[in-house]
């Protein structure tokens, strides 16, 4: 397990639109590298940037075309070497994003893949062997290459899937996971996986990770094991180098050899119970400026409580404790904002919760100053999402700080609603949300407590109630979401022994003291204690 990692706290940077530094209306890496300061003061110390590589960006870049050139519209690798550097002389690593699954279907293998006459790359891609079937029920595309076959997709119809074999091969032209072909796919992985950290780089964020073998079984057996491989790799080449999973089953990433793995945002889960549990019919609901049913838990009065969260969580917490961790994410390049439904009072009090919990947090850039949702047309195969992907807002000034370029060349444009926020005024105010995420991860690494490897134990939470109590180590985090002040005896705490609590560390939102007989939560409140 990366030492590092103890104490990280990631932020998630969209390169498209965190900083232009050549004014041509799109972000680039240099711009990540003038940032790197504004995202260690915020108290994030690792970065995550979405795929920065060669790609017609058909899916904002996770259709690669070469896995070990960035594109040219964020500079070259060296400018990203570059970064590394500047990052690690700050103390800070860097994640890049990993696409094992599929390419582009202008990837140099792909097209020689698709080639008639057989060659060395005849097998990198799933194909049957006749045009005229498709692919076992799996979405296909036939008609396009000279090759007397079809082949599968991934993802999008840009995105040809990748051949690491099928679990229990059927059909002829179907690999086992051992196969030649998929032993050479996973050498190339690693391969593209050694490129980069011997340039640097400190680990990956694996995108759709639980993808690669394909009629795998419920325990995603055969994709585990293509992962133990790779972590044998590094645990032998590059012992500090972290992998996180995009597949949001603990239980199965962590024992397949991911350090970390996301609590992803589906509908209905735990997770999505704390942030975004309210209507979004392809999310344009949002737009019509009517009354949402809320039930969010950090709705102020959306009547929520976190026990459905704590009942998917606790137990993978568990399966997975000492082994790996659970990364809590504020939001992500695919999910809706979390402003687009709570306030900057309410957002205060949940990412107070998500960064004091255990695990790797992620924070997505721009949530630290509450950055809304925009509803914006599709860009690059966003559709829903492009809305979380707006350009970071740095300033008042003239496209937020975020580039000299003229408007209308913006990659995507600036959030000019009233009362759009922006870092540098929120930086100046000591009640802005950014000074309560700050002050957050402030605490988080002053006290080991409060980091992945600190215990946690549940000791209040009752179904119809606000108020959530939890212990950190030797610490105790109190929450209370609603409008309502509530009284908390310290019978009530789950084996609380201590008479009361003692020294407050913290206190966001409103106030919460600790009385002589009971834990008294303000509206709307979070604070630490020592226990
Ligand atoms: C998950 C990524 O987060 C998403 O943005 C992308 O479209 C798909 N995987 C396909 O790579």
């Amino acid at each position: 397990m990366p030492k590092w990692l103890k104490d990280a706290v990631f932020y998630e940077i969209y390169p498209q639109s965190f900083r232009d530094t050549n004014a041509d209306g799109i972000g680039d890496i240099p711009g990540i590298t003038e940032k790197l300061d504004y995202v260690r003061n915020l108290g994030a110390n690792a970065l995550w940037i979405n795929p920065c590589f060669d790609s017609p960006f058909k899916d904002a870049g996770y259709d690669i075309r070469d896995y070990k050139k960035v594109a040219p519209r964020y500079g070259t690798n060296e400018d990203l070497e570059e970064l590394f550097r500047e990052a690690h002389r700050r103390g800070m690593h860097v994640l890049l994003d990993l696409v094992p699954g599929h390419t582009s279907e202008e990837h140099e293998w792909f097209k020689m893949s698709g080639k008639a006459e057989k060659n060395e790359y005849s097998g990198r891609y799933i194909w049957t062997d006749c045009w005229f079937f498709g692919i076992d029920g799996h979405p296909y595309i036939g008609g396009e290459c000279e090759r007397n076959g079809a082949y599968m997709l991934n993802f999008f119809k840009c995105q040809p899937a990748l051949n690491y074999g099928w679990l229990h091969p059927k059909q002829p032209w179907q690999d086992a996971v051992d196969s030649p072909n998929a032993l050479a796919t996973r050498e190339a992985l690693k391969d593209i996986m050694r490129f980069w950290l011997d340039r640097g780089c400190d680990g990956f964020r694996v995108d759709m990770a639980n993808s690669l073998v394909k009629d795998d079984d419920e325990n995603k057996s055969g994709t585990q094991e293509v992962w133990r491989d790779v972590r044998a790799m590094l645990d032998r080449d590059y012992p500090e180098a972290a992998l996180v999973s995009e597949w949001g089953v603990p239980e199965q990433a962590i024992p397949a050899g991911f350090h970390m793995d996301f609590y992803l945002d589906w509908m209905g889960n735990g997770y999505n119970s704390l942030l975004r549990d309210y209507e979004r019919a392809g999310m344009n609901v949002l737009s019509e400026g009517k009354k949402l049913e809320d039930r969010s838990y950090f709705k102020a009065d959306g009547g929520g409580d976190a026990t459905h969260f704590l009942e998917e969580y606790e137990p993978r917490l568990r399966s997975i404790e000492g082994k790996g961790y659970i990364s809590l994410i504020t939001c992500n390049h695919d999910t809706p904002r979390p402003a687009a439904n709570l306030t900057p009072d309410e957002l205060k009090l949940a990412y107070a919760m998500i960064l004091t919990m255990p695990g790797v947090p992620f924070i997505y850039y721009g949530d630290e100053i509450g950055m809304r949702y925009q509803l914006l047309p599709t860009k690059e195969g966003g559709y829903t999402r492009t809305g979380s992907r707006t350009p970071m807002q740095w300033t008042a000034g003239k496209n937020a700080g975020f580039s000299d370029a003229d408007e209308e060349k913006l990659y995507l444009p600036v959030d000019r609603t009233p009362g759009a926020p922006d870092a540098e005024d929120e930086m100046q105010d000591p009640d802005s949300l950014y000074s309560a995420v700050k002050a957050v991860l402030g605490l988080r690494h002053a006290e080991p407590d409060l980091q992945a490897d600190g215990s946690f134990r549940v000791l209040y939470a009752r179904k119809g109630e606000a108020p959530l109590v939890y212990r950190r180590g030797d610490l105790v985090c109190a929450v209370n979401p609603s409008k309502k002040q509530a009284e908390i005896p310290y019978g009530e705490l789950e084996s609380f022994a201590g008479a009361r609590l003692g020294e407050q560390l913290l206190g966001i939102g409103g106030s919460v003291t600790a009385g002589a007989h009971a834990l008294v939560l303000g509206p709307q409140s979070f604070a630490v204690f020592r226990a």
